[in-house]
């Protein structure tokens, strides 16, 4: 079931470097997803092809004008039914893991990049979701909109091989990753725990969850304050 992705943009070109490269690339080769980048000016009139235009009651910058939003939005729309239309804002729901794992179940998404100081609250209201990727402000949603579909992309089932599958990582369980090593056994000085060398399956399970609940602690305490502790971790909080 391959998942159709289109972004609305003025700038089409920032994403070619992001269909063409790592992951994203393989998914689309392998038909999982599908992407393009539409160009808002296709849906624009006039020689100048204008998007954006001055606020109304004044102000200084520009405001997306809803015209040519809402006819590239209707396009999408009959090109990809069912997807919801997400648009791409700081004044967004927090982009979240969660909210990666449910986009990763729908069909697809249509992904509306604004610029200048936004876009006519007429077009917000017919989005399904507005969504923020962070508390500071871009210059557009085009890299808000790759940050989304990357997100989606590596869960969808078959994307990421066997061992690397996102189906078991930390963030998905509200911890962070446990530390990881590669060869060699000692770099300046520093050892790999001997455990991680013993093939002790159990003993290694059991320790790389102490070191997620560890690296939450010191990098991510908040991440800690609401959780509800398994009974195998707050066995492993209490050593
Ligand atoms: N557009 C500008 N800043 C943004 C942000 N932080 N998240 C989503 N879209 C944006």
């Amino acid at each position: 079931l391959c998942r159709s992705f289109a972004a609305l943009t003025i700038f089409p070109e920032m994403f070619d470097a992001f269909w063409a490269t790592g992951m994203v690339r393989r998914a689309i080769q392998g038909t999982y997803i599908e992407g393009k980048a539409v160009d808002l000016r296709m849906f624009a009139e006039g020689v100048h092809k204008t998007t954006d235009d001055k606020p109304y009651g004044g102000g200084c910058g520009m405001v997306m004008k809803p015209e040519p939003l809402m006819r590239g939005i209707r396009h999408l729309r009959e090109e990809i039914p069912g997807a919801p239309v997400v648009i791409m804002s700081p004044q967004g729901k927090p982009f979240t893991q969660a909210v990666a794992e449910s986009l990763s179940r729908e069909r697809g998404m249509i992904l509306v990049c604004g610029r200048y100081e936004g876009m006519d609250e007429r077009v917000c209201m017919q989005a399904d979701m507005e969504v923020s990727i962070g508390d500071y402000v871009l210059t557009g949603g085009e890299l808000p909109a790759m940050v989304v579909m990357d997100a989606v992309t590596r869960l969808i089932p078959g994307v990421l091989g066997g061992d690397e599958s996102a189906e078991k990582e930390s963030f998905s369980e509200g911890l962070i990753e446990c530390a990881h090593y590669t060869r060699p056994p000692e770099y300046e000085g520093e050892q790999v725990p001997e455990v991680l060398l013993s093939g002790h399956h159990k003993a290694i399970e059991s320790w790389r969850l102490e070191s997620s609940l560890k690296r939450t602690f010191l990098k991510r305490p908040d991440l800690m304050v609401d959780r509800n502790f398994t009974r195998e971790e707050r066995v492993l909080l209490h050593k």
